[in-house]
């Protein structure tokens, strides 16, 4: 049989998961487990880049890892970075042939940096920040990732990526690290219902997004307030409000009512209640179904993070094994105690 392709990515445990985090990459993942060799990875290691609680981080790394499990991600694919600690020390190797002027470049730390300092209160910018993207070449590399997901925010760090493993393995005169490729599938970039020029988003408020988890009652009147026409759309042109609600239906997977509504808005006698009705039914659906898979985990928490630690420790051997391999072939050594 030939050998299935690998695909790494990860993802950071913060904040509520919304239909734009679903839509937009989650619901990818489920689906690459099928043709793929997948390692999904909490990322904590990089969630302290950033000024956080850490009275709170660890609960919010099993939340996120419940709630993946919940829309279907498998658990034995899911693992978390902190308890996999040799993603740390492939970082400082790798420091070690990044480019310093490569990552003075990055644009994604100009933009958290100013976040930064605006949250620590005090001007604070870590270094972990500034060395955020060789953490994640780390994650990609530990495990020879054929594939990343990414969208297109992430294109410049998978390009530092591959800019690293070309420079290891140009010194250490082997190709060992597989130079990674971007994997750009068909996505939908969600927009807040109250404000559909912007992405949803939790950094804008409780309006501006919709919890995957939510409570029917509340998304229902979440989805019938939606902004629709502002009147500022041209005329023959669909608003972004509609777009949107549109855009949602299709996501949800619901293709016969999207291009029923669809004709019947070209035809020019789409009712607004009759889309957002739509809209909310197929949200609900899923939203249901996501909450009652949800409350089952909860009911197991223990057990789920004794399958979680069991799963990071099966894929820790794979991380161990190559940084073992790492440390051989840049002159440190390797010791069994
Ligand atoms: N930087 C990614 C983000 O903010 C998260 C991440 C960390 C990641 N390590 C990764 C993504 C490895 C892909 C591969 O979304």
């Amino acid at each position: 049989m030939e050998q299935r392709k690998s695909v790494l990515s990860g993802i950071q445990p913060t904040g509520h998961m919304h239909f734009g985090n679903y839509f937009g990459a989650v619901k990818n993942w489920v689906r690459l487990q099928e043709d793929y060799t997948c390692v999904f990875c909490v990322v904590d290691y990089h969630a302290i880049t950033m000024p956080y609680n850490p009275k709170k981080l660890a609960e919010a790394t099993w939340d996120l890892v419940a709630n993946l499990m919940a829309v279907g991600v498998k658990p034995e694919n899911l693992c978390i970075q902190s308890l996999i600690p040799e993603h740390a020390e492939l970082c400082w190797i790798l420091n070690c042939f990044t480019s310093y002027g490569l990552l003075t470049r990055m644009t994604q730390f100009k933009d958290k940096s100013a976040q930064s300092q605006e949250e620590s209160g005090e001007g604070f910018i870590s270094a972990g920040l500034f060395d955020y993207p060789v953490l994640q070449a780390a994650d990609i590399l530990i495990y020879r990732a054929d594939y990343v997901p990414i969208g297109k925010d992430q294109e410049q760090h998978l390009e530092l990526t591959r800019n690293i493993a070309q420079r290891f393995n140009n010194q250490v005169g082997k190709e060992y690290f597989v130079l990674p490729e971007p994997l750009y599938t068909e996505v939908l970039k969600v927009r807040s219902t109250a404000d559909p020029e912007r992405k949803m988003s939790k950094s804008l408020g409780e309006k501006h997004y919709i919890n995957v988890f939510e409570e029917e009652n509340r998304l229902r009147k979440q989805i019938r307030s939606a902004v629709t026409d502002t009147g500022d759309t041209p005329a023959g042109e669909m608003s972004p409000g509609v777009e949107n609600l549109f855009l949602l239906l299709k996501a949800s997977g619901k293709v016969e009512a999207h291009n029923s509504l669809m004709d019947t808005y070209r035809a020019g006698n789409l009712k607004y209640v009759d889309l957002k009705e739509a809209v909310a039914d197929a949200l609900a659906e899923l939203s249901n179904g996501f909450r009652a898979r949800k409350a089952e985990l909860a009911a197991n928490k223990k057990e789920i993070k004794n399958q979680i630690r069991e799963s990071s420790a099966v894929i820790r051997k794979r991380a161990q094994e190559t940084v073992r391999e790492v440390k051989e072939l840049t002159g440190l050594l390797n010791v069994r105690f």
